[in-house]
């Protein structure tokens, strides 16, 4: 049994930050973000507002889309970085949300490959466990945990906020739809590439105000390690996905990759050999959503007329962990 897309739906907020209102907060400029990001503007939330809440309103959205009643859902999969609490996981909060009461509910996090991951466990417990529609939800609030200081720009101009979500089902009408293949990796060696140094659980207390005074509290990244990784591993992973499926980069009809940088996705293009015609980008609009960036992607895709029934889609990230993955399947 094949699973599918059923519905796929994004949420993000109103509020829209140009490059020149961070330039007014922090050592920075629009042509800098521009050039090396390809970044033009992003989301950010109102205060009160949560991932949850994000992930929420991307899911009425999803399941409109796949024409389900959002009592229907039976598992929910949620994909963040920046949980609502530290603990319980946020899926409960947005479960209570949604008014699911009793439905399963599953925090994963695996960053910015959380959409690809999400998917390849929805696939596998549509097939094994007998679950009808799985709610897969990508949602951050990552404004809310950045260094507005020029300390922090090298972060801080990326990120954006947003929601994306997906009802995964089985397939029943005997096509050839559905998820095809998955390739997921990790490498926690590399952990501390880009991670939130502060928060140490090992040590009591876990925060002191040092680390705060330090800005410890919030994301660093090596920036230039991580772009190398993600040109490095993002083609290997595409390749070994298709070779599942004994497909080859010709005969994708799109790439979806995550949205962490502009110049990312021209390199994975360009080292693949894919027309950059068939590659999705939309970082320009929304910066990097992490877990929610591909589900955006996808949907505006698909909302620009770029994507149709029976083509052949690979969804590829890399991120913190590091992990990485790639995912094909016929739309
Ligand atoms: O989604 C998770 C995975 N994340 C990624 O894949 C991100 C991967 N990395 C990147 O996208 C890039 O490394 C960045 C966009 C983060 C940075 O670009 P870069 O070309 O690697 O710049 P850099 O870090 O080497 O910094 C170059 C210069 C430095 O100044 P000096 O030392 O040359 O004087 C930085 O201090 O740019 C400076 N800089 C900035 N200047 C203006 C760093 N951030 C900024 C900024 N505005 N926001």
């Amino acid at each position: 049994m094949r699973a599918y897309i059923k519905g796929l739906g994004t949420f993000v907020p109103s509020r829209v930050v140009t490059n020149a209102d961070l330039a007014e907060k922090m050592d920075t400029s629009d042509e800098w973000i521009r050039q090396r990001t390809g970044i033009v503007e992003r989301r950010y939330v109102e205060e009160g507002t949560a991932s949850s809440d994000l992930g929420c309103a991307a899911t009425k959205a999803a399941a409109e889309d796949a024409g389900i009643a959002l009592e229907e859902i039976d598992f929910i999969i949620l994909a963040t970085l920046s949980p609502d609490r530290f603990f319980p996981g946020t899926a409960c909060y947005m479960q209570a949300k949604l008014g699911l009461p009793g439905v399963p509910a599953l925090d994963i996090r695996q960053q910015c490959t959380g959409f690809v991951y999400g998917l390849t466990l929805a696939e596998s417990l549509v097939r094994s466990g007998g679950y009808r529609n799985i709610l897969l939800v990508g949602a951050e609030v990552h404004s809310h945990s950045l260094d507005f200081t020029t300390r922090g720009r090298d972060v801080a101009v990326l990120f954006g906020d947003g929601a994306g979500a997906a009802i995964v089902s089985p397939l029943e009408d005997g096509s050839e739809r559905g998820i095809l293949a998955h390739a997921l990796h990790a490498d926690g060696r590399f952990a501390e590439k880009l991670c939130i140094h502060g928060w140490d659980i090992s040590r009591d207390p876990y925060m002191t105000a040092e680390d705060i005074e330090a800005g410890e509290q919030y994301p660093k990244m090596e920036g230039r390690y991580v772009f190398k990784e993600a040109v490095t591993r993002v083609p290997q992973v595409i390749h070994e996905v298709l070779a599942k499926t004994g497909h080859s980069v010709a005969d994708l009809d799109l790439l979806v990759p995550h949205q962490a940088n502009l110049r990312i996705n021209e390199a994975v293009a360009k080292q693949i050999g894919i027309d950059p015609a068939k590659v999705v980008n939309n970082i320009q609009r929304f910066g990097n959503t992490t877990a929610a960036s591909i589900a955006l992607a996808l949907a505006d895709a698909r909302a620009q007329d770029r994507l149709h029934p029976g083509d052949l889609v690979c969804l590829a990230a890399l991120g913190s962990g590091f992990t990485w993955g790639a995912l094909t399947l016929r739309w």
